[in-house]
């Protein structure tokens, strides 16, 4: 057979994300994609400590509490830093908000940019001693008109991001983005250090064959929740039941989620009253990526990109995942009103 050379066309996140924007023929300022650039840069320096975690001391706790009453890591604080060092420094941000402060944090004039960055540094902060799959979660707003960069523009609906994604670092590092035309998840190459498309438009199937809940939370589970539950794990006659996956960290059980389809919850119930996922730096930008690809992603009652926040941490019940099988959840709340 004849030699083939390898292919000369190596699409990375940033070129991609260029050529989006002539496509669309947007006036595009470079600014946005000046800022995925730096995001990306985060997601490699994280990747590369998470790889080397228990070779540096980098895995336990680094002995603070988060504002939410969490043990911090040393990965979260060290994600953390990286990411807000990295965020100001690109000149494009105005506003930081991160699982691991407690305050926005308001970028001074000298690098004051139009978008606003909301991020969870690292998911799943409970795998990582063990190894296991963790993540980055992010979403971008651009300040509104004429502000200079306060709380309110990040106390928006999540269906006003401009772009959102996460990182998730496994047996390769993944970065899924969105930025508004579908979803797209590229894969880091540690030869060349870019992030290079492997997964062109994601879709989410309609309808998918695993559920994937924290069922430990089952004695505190809402009726809702419970009913459907029992609905997928002892179908109807002719059915099969679901498969049962959860790995605990959401970048993970979102990410397959988006591959094989299928719901993911974490839903509010009688101990959790709110829900644990976090509305602006986990549920929103989830959701985003979840429509995005075709999918479907509710508190249960309502749109999740609907949600107007009134604080930074607020948290939300959440069900997210192909748009047949989180339509029967929605059922199964209908029927409880
Ligand atoms: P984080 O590590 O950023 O605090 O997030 C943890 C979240 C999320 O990753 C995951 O879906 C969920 O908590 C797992 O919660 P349980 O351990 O209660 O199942
Ligand atoms: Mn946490
Ligand atoms: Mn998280
Ligand atoms: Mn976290």
């Amino acid at each position: 057979s004849e030699f083939q050379p390898p292919s000369t066309e190596i699409i990375t996140l940033t070129r991609h994300v260029l050529a989006e924007q002539f496509r669309l023929g947007v006036a595009a300022t470079g600014d946005l994609t000046l800022l995925l650039n730096a995001i990306q840069l985060t997601s490699k320096f994280i990747a590369t400590n998470v790889r080397r975690a228990r070779l540096i001391n980098l895995v336990g706790l680094a002995g603070d509490t988060n504002v939410q009453g969490e043990e911090q890591k040393k990965l979260d604080v060290l994600s953390n830093d990286i990411m807000v060092n990295a965020l100001r420094a690109s000149g494009k941000t105005a506003v930081l908000v991160s699982e691991e402060l407690d305050e926005a944090v308001i970028i001074e004039d000298r690098y004051k940019g139009k978008y606003c960055v909301v991020f969870d540094p690292l998911d799943g902060s409970s795998n990582i001693d063990a190894g296991v799959n963790i993540g980055t979660i992010f979403g971008v707003y651009q300040i509104r008109p004429e502000s200079q960069g306060t709380i309110e523009d990040v106390l928006r609906p999540g269906s006003e991001m401009v772009a959102a994604g996460y990182t998730m670092y496994g047996s390769s590092a993944n970065l899924v983005l969105s930025t508004g035309n579908g979803v797209n998840g590229y894969t880091l190459d540690a030869s060349l250090g870019e992030f290079v498309l492997t997964h062109p438009d994601i879709k989410i199937p309609p309808r998918g064959k695993i559920y994937s809940f924290n069922e430990g939370n089952s004695l505190y589970f809402h009726t809702p929740t419970i009913n459907y539950l029992n609905s997928i794990k002892y179908p109807t006659a002719g059915k099969s039941p679901y498969s049962a996956r959860y790995i605990g960290s959401m970048v993970a059980d979102v990410h397959r989620t988006l591959l094989y389809g299928g719901v993911f919850g974490y839903p509010d119930d009688k101990k959790s009253k709110k829900g644990k996922l976090r509305l602006l730096y986990e549920a929103f930008p989830m959701a985003f990526l979840t429509e995005q690809a075709g999918g479907t992603a509710t508190t249960g009652t309502k749109r999740i990109l609907d949600i107007v926040p009134t604080s930074i941490h607020e948290r939300t019940g959440v069900y997210l995942g192909s748009r047949d099988d989180v339509e029967e959840v929605i059922k199964f709340y209908e029927a409880e009103a």
